[in-house]
């Protein structure tokens, strides 16, 4: 869709900004303080979830440290340049925001709307939306031009994608700063459209989709899970599930059914196991319980 973005454009990114504080932010958080070596602010809707993120990233680093993967001076230093705040006013002065807030239109757009009225007017801002029309989510900006969509895989620090959404609005400076931000991550990049669920979710959404429509129909979820397995698959689909979380993965087929009704399955089991729990429940030997 776009060509090689000139690297020239990319802007310098001295610190960052991440909104949101869930498991998805937490976690890219720490990949931008160890790749990037910025100071890192987090933010949330209250001090509890500010705490709840900023206590799993300082894990996160020791965790790394006791692994032997960084040094306990690099482990101090990454834990310094983690900061979580209910201030927003400390994004004023970063050139990258990015968020990973819940998957809901307008509450993204009423984000990067609160946002943009706090940021400088050159900051780049990246929404990690796993389905969402990064175009829509813009729509509330004034400077949609400096939207891009940065979508990170679960689990972040193993999985070596990242999807860089291009909006028809974004500008080839947004679309450079952001392949270089992957770069610098030490991720692959690929430059998508903003079609729903962009390529991943696309296929992923096919994959579980029918997985649901196979159970909803009567199938066991272990029957499946195991019908599946010779596909070699890395994980199997109810495992995937827990993963990516219910919500999410229930939010995600909807995405695609609302967009595609004739090719996607909306699972009313899955919303109601979503509502349940966050987990599927599973018995001794790991098999989904009551599937
Ligand atoms: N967080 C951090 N690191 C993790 C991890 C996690 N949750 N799970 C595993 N790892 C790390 C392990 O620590 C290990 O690292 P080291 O070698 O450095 O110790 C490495 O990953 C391999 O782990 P394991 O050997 O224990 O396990 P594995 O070989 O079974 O691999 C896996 C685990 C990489 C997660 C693999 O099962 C896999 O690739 N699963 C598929 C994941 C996937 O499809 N993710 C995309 C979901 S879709 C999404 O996220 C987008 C969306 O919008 C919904």
């Amino acid at each position: 869709p776009a060509g090689a973005p000139d690297k020239a454009l990319a802007k310098k990114i001295t610190k960052v900004g991440v909104i949101g504080a869930g498991l998805m932010a937490s976690q890219f958080a720490l990949l931008f303080v160890r790749r990037l070596q910025v100071p890192v602010v987090i933010t949330d809707l209250d001090q509890a979830r500010v705490d709840k993120g900023v206590a799993h990233i300082r894990d996160e680093i020791r965790a790394l440290a006791e692994k032997g993967r960084i040094s306990g001076d690099e482990a101090n230093r990454l834990a310094a340049l983690i900061h979580g705040t209910t201030d927003r006013a400390e994004f004023a002065d970063c050139d990258w925001v990015i968020e990973a807030v819940f998957e809901e239109l307008e509450i993204k757009q009423n984000v990067f709307a609160d946002f943009e009225k706090i940021v400088r007017e050159d900051t780049i801002l990246a929404t990690n939306t796993s389905s969402l029309s990064v175009e829509k989510i813009g729509a509330k900006l004034a400077h949609p031009e400096r939207l891009v969509g940065f979508h990170f895989f679960n689990p972040v620090a193993v999985m070596p994608l990242i999807e860089v959404v291009k909006a028809p609005a974004t500008n080839d400076e947004t679309l450079s700063t952001a392949m270089v931000v992957a770069k610098n991550l030490r991720k692959n990049a690929v430059i998508t459209r903003d079609t729903p669920g962009f390529v991943v979710n696309r296929v992923l959404a096919v994959l579980l989709g029918e997985a649901m429509r196979a159970v909803d129909a009567g199938t066991g979820f272990g029957t499946v899970d195991s019908a599946l397995a010779p596909l070699g698959l890395p994980m199997a689909p109810s495992a995937l599930l827990d993963l990516v979380g219910l919500k999410v993965g229930a939010h995600v087929l909807d995405t695609h059914h609302n967009a595609f009704p004739e090719r996607f399955y909306r699972s009313e089991n899955l919303h109601k196991l979503a509502d349940y729990g966050t987990l599927l429940e599973r018995d001794a030997k790991g098999k989904v319980k009551g599937f």
